[in-house]
């Protein structure tokens, strides 16, 4: 077991990101770690116990980072689970002239902006001296080298982004917070409303449920310590080329 594993952590855990695999992550992070208190934020709550949380809206950040200086649970690990891949006003493009200036704005502003301005706002909750986990989904396709058939402009491009701020921040942190990891995954191909209508082109058993990718991110993330900070890597452990 890793020296700075989650398992003997007592603390907050939040999970960002009230979709299909968000909500199946504060389900299995409640259940396997009881020590932690383990709290879901949310555009949408379902409940007083949900914190409302919009990665696109400054003053819902800082509202976070205030109340995150006013717990009493240290912080122990953030999952960011938010993206968008398709919305009312854009879907992938297949093409060139499918770009537009308004989907890439969209697409940048939360899959890639988003995750590191939650960096931002949780950052002053964080000790030098108490092990943390940033945790944040960004995808295969984001991967520069391993793009073998294009389209997608602005979903790819903008994880490509985040990979890169969250790399950044990886190096900030282990000179500043040197027990913090930051690491990036990748869940696999999961049935969530953002795969939904692409999930024709996948075999059956190549898509998972929230619930099996949710454990998959869990096993791989706990193996990861603060020498290992900066990563991108699969569901299965495997590093994903940049
Ligand atoms: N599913 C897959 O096959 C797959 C594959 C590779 C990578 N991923 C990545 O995994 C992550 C989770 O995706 P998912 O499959 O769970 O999709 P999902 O069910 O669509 O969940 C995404 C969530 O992001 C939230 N969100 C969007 N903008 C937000 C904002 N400004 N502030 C707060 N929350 C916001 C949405 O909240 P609302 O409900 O409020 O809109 C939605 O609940 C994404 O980063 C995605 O790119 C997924």
């Amino acid at each position: 077991m890793p020296e700075n594993s989650l398992e003997s952590w007592q603390g907050r855990a939040l999970v960002v990101g009230g979709g299909g695999i968000g909500r199946a992550l504060h389900a299995e992070l409640s259940q396997r770690h009881p020590s932690l208190v383990v709290t879901l934020a949310t555009r949408h709550p379902l409940s007083i116990k949900e914190w409302p949380l919009d990665l696109e809206s400054p003053e819902s950040l800082a509202t976070l980072t205030e109340r995150l200086r006013a717990d009493s649970h240290p912080l122990r690990l953030v999952f960011n689970a938010t993206g968008r891949l398709h919305g009312p006003s854009f879907q992938p493009e297949k093409r060139l002239q499918h770009v537009e200036q308004a989907a890439l704005i969209d697409a940048f502003a939360i899959n890639a902006a988003g995750p590191l301005l939650l960096a931002k706002s949780i950052e002053p909750a964080l000790s030098r001296h108490s092990p943390f986990h940033f945790a944040s989904l960004s995808a295969r396709v984001g991967s520069i080298g391993d793009n073998r058939s294009g389209g997608w402009y602005a979903y790819r491009s903008a994880k490509a982004a985040q990979n890169m701020m969250l790399r950044c921040l990886s190096l900030e942190w282990a000179r500043r917070l040197p027990l913090a990891t930051v690491t990036l995954l990748h869940p696999g191909t999961t049935d969530t409303a953002l795969s939904k209508p692409f999930q024709s082109f996948v075999p059956k058993d190549k898509l998972f449920s929230p619930e099996r990718a949710a454990g998959h991110l869990l096993d791989v993330l706990l193996q990861q310590s603060p020498s290992d900070t900066g990563k991108f890597l699969a569901w299965d452990g495997q590093d994903i080329p940049w």
